[in-house]
């Protein structure tokens, strides 16, 4: 945030010292830039999303939205229970955020997925090191605004990688299971040899 933002700290009862607000605001108003950011791209993702996965998508998105616009709001109160201004303006946002801009020539499901865990990685990145960052600084409740966020980011994080993981790992199983069973058809089943087996039996029967 530039000097403007630096320059605007209100007198606080809170036992903190101005330069430490100061340095803190500086953090959570490049944070509040970024999660607004995320949020419009999450909302361009809910909106746009297209294919066989659109509803669980379209929905999952939404929520993901929501629970973003509860943060911006807790990051904005926090700068001003410092003392300082929240820059949360669209403008600002765009200007200030650390997050690339969303493609807008993406259609299918995966695709939207993908660009959203890229950038909630990005974005629970920053907030890994703001935790740090604002400790340092001397402000343990700002530094655990940064972990409730981020905590809740990873947790979205696996929630959109949980889409892109299952079928790799099912390719993987199941080249396993193959390999396994052309080397040697005397040798003990493995679990995932057992339940493919009885899968292409149940698949016969029919
Ligand atoms: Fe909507």
């Amino acid at each position: 945030m530039g000097s403007n933002g630096r320059s605007q700290l209100h007198s606080t009862r809170i036992d903190m010292p101005a330069e430490t607000r100061l340095e803190v605001i500086g953090s959570l108003n490049q944070t509040l830039a970024s999660t607004l950011d995320l949020k419009t791209q999450v909302k361009q993702a809910h909106w746009n999303v297209k294919g066989m996965d659109f509803y669980q998508l379209h929905e999952l998105f939404d929520e993901l939205a929501s629970e973003l616009e509860e943060y911006i709001d807790m990051v904005a109160e926090r700068i001003t229970a410092l003392g300082g201004v929240a820059f949360g303006t669209a403008r600002v946002a765009a200007s200030q955020s650390q997050l690339p801009e969303y493609p807008f020539d993406i259609l299918e499901g995966k695709e939207h997925v993908v660009a959203l865990a890229d950038r909630y990685a990005a974005y629970g990145k920053s907030l890994r090191a703001e935790i740090d960052a604002t400790d340092d600084m001397g402000d343990a409740d700002t530094a655990d605004l940064y972990t409730e966020i981020s905590r809740a980011i990873d947790k979205r994080l696996w929630f959109l990688e949980a889409h892109l993981q299952a079928p790799l790992e099912l390719t993987v199983a199941n080249g396993t299971a193959r390999k396994a069973a052309a080397k040697s058809k005397a040798s003990e089943p493995q679990v995932s040899e057992v339940k493919s087996a009885s899968k292409a039996k149940k698949t016969k029967a029919k």
